[in-house]
Order: C-alpha cells, then sequence, then structure tokens
C-alpha cells in the first residue's frame, strides 16, 4: 500500500494508533492535533510532518489546510463527547460538539478540495460511534452529532464519486481511550460493568480500530464508498 494520509487527531487515543500503524502498511502520514506539546512528543517513523491546529478555529483550520500536502486519504479522529442529561446540557458544549463532530470533518474537505489538496481516488476516513445508532442517557449531543457526520458522509461519497473519491466511516464501539475515560467519570461501577458484558468480544483498545481503517484507505476497499462499518466487537449484533 502506498499514498500519503493526514491523520487529524493524532494526538487522540484513537488517532494515535492509526497514525502509528499506517506506515508499518506502507503509507506516508501527516499528523495534526491540537495540542502542541502532545504532537511534538510524538515520535512515529515514516510520520513526513506535523501541523499543529485547533480547530475550535477558523484559523486553525485555514493553517491545516495551507500546510499540508497533497492527499491520498484523510483520516478524521479528532472529537469531543460532552456528556450530559438534556436537561443540564450547556448550549455552549452542544454547539463544540457538533461544530468539531459534524461540521468540521465537512469543512475540512470542502477546503482541502477547493485547495485541490485531495488526489483522484483518495479515500476519506470518518470516526464516528455506535452511539450514532444507539440511544443512551447523557448521550444526546454526541449522539446526535456523529449521526449527523454519518449522513453527510454518504451524502459526500455521492457527490466525490466521479472523482473515484471515497467517503466512509467507523464506528467503534467502547475503546480505552481518553474519551472512555471521561465516560466512566459518568457512570457508576454498575452501569460500566454491565455496559462492558454487552460487547461479545469484549472492549476494544485503540489498536483493535487501526486495521478497519488501513484497509479503507487502501485499493483493496475501492468499490466501496457511503458505509459506516461497526468495528465494535459485536456490540451492535
Ligand atoms: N474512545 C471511544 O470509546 C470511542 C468510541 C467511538 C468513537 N470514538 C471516536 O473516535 C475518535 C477518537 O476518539 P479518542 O477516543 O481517540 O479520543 P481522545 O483520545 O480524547 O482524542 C481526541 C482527539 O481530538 C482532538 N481534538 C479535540 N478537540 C480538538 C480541536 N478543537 N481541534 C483539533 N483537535 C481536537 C484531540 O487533540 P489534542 O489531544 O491535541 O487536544 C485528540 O487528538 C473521536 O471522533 C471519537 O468520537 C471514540
Amino acid at each position: 500500500m502506498s499514498g500519503s494520509i493526514l491523520v487529524i487527531g493524532a494526538t487522540g487515543s484513537i488517532g494515535g494508533a492509526i497514525a502509528s500503524h499506517l506506515p508499518t502498511d506502507g503509507f506516508e502520514v501527516t499528523l495534526s492535533g491540537r495540542s502542541a506539546e502532545k504532537l511534538n512528543i510524538l515520535s512515529i517513523d515514516g510520520a513526513e510532518q506535523k501541523i499543529v491546529a485547533d480547530l475550535s478555529t477558523e484559523e486553525g483550520r485555514q493553517a491545516l489546510v495551507a500546510s499540508s500536502p497533497e492527499l491520498d486519504g484523510v483520516v478524521f479522529a479528532a472529537g469531543v463527547a460532552p456528556l450530559a442529561p438534556v436537561r443540564y446540557l450547556k448550549e455552549v458544549d452542544l454547539e463544540a460538539c457538533f461544530q468539531l463532530n459534524a461540521c468540521m470533518p465537512l469543512l475540512l474537505v470542502r477546503d482541502l478540495l477547493k485547495a485541490k489538496k485531495i488526489n483522484k481516488g483518495a479515500s476519506i476516513v470518518f470516526l464516528s460511534s455506535v452511539s450514532a445508532s444507539k440511544g443512551a442517557v447523557g448521550y444526546a449531543a454526541y449522539s446526535g452529532s456523529k449521526a449527523a457526520l454519518e449522513a453527510s458522509a454518504r451524502c459526500l461519497a455521492v457527490e466525490l464519486a466521479p472523482k473515484g473519491i471515497r467517503v466512509n466511516c467507523i464506528a467503534p464501539g467502547m475503546v480505552e481511550s481518553d474519551m472512555s475515560d471521561g465516560f466512566a467519570e459518568n457512570a457508576s461501577a454498575d452501569a460500566l460493568e454491565a455496559h462492558a458484558k454487552a460487547y461479545p468480544l469484549g472492549v476494544g483498545r485503540p489498536q483493535d480500530v487501526v486495521g478497519a481503517v488501513s484497509f479503507l484507505l487502501s485499493d483493496a476497499s475501492r468499490w466501496i464508498t457511503g458505509v459506516t462499518l461497526p468495528v465494535d466487537g459485536g456490540f451492535t449484533i
């Protein structure tokens, strides 16, 4: 496999695992994260470039697009999950969640296309979540943002098919990470144990997601577009 891939959210648990793995499959990776400190300490053989970009700002998005090389693939693994029952949901958190999880992937792809940074035949992979299709207390903002992302990805897949550009989502179940640690802080030990039991193959690790991402970036999936692939240890069976 070969090609130049931009991994957004490379400073996160899942994005970091993806970025570390892709060079072993033959891809060249450009790493992006919000935190300069975390990005600087990332040491990945085969990582060509690092771009610090806070995607909550217009400047951050513009800097990322301007600094990106020409791309054969984009992995959008940045995300936030403000959990709260709707009664306690803050408007600012709801807006930030939709902005980063649902709006930013589209705006970034728009700007990368306008800047001619996405090559014909490229593959775009968005990190969604099983939460897009499951109801759970406290998840209204997060689940809604991921459902919007999946719906938008299907439309983008149709729009970009004439250029041979594919657009797919991966929907992980609960993966041990900084984000799931945040989920755990909001749940009782009993609720967490019950949730873990709903995974026939057990709860996942960030490394359990990387194979599916690499497959969707590769030519092995050249006839697959507009799908959401669950990677969830059987949670949604
Ligand atoms: N963990 C799970 O159980 C799980 C399950 C299903 C789906 N997912 C999805 O998988 C993706 C990765 O999750 P994760 O578990 O790896 O989360 P994580 O460890 O918390 O990482 C989140 C990433 O998002 C970046 N980020 C947050 N706000 C940003 C902003 N304003 N601008 C740019 N980057 C920003 C962070 O950058 P910095 O670190 O540099 O601040 C970090 O790289 C997310 O889309 C998440 O919704 C996770």
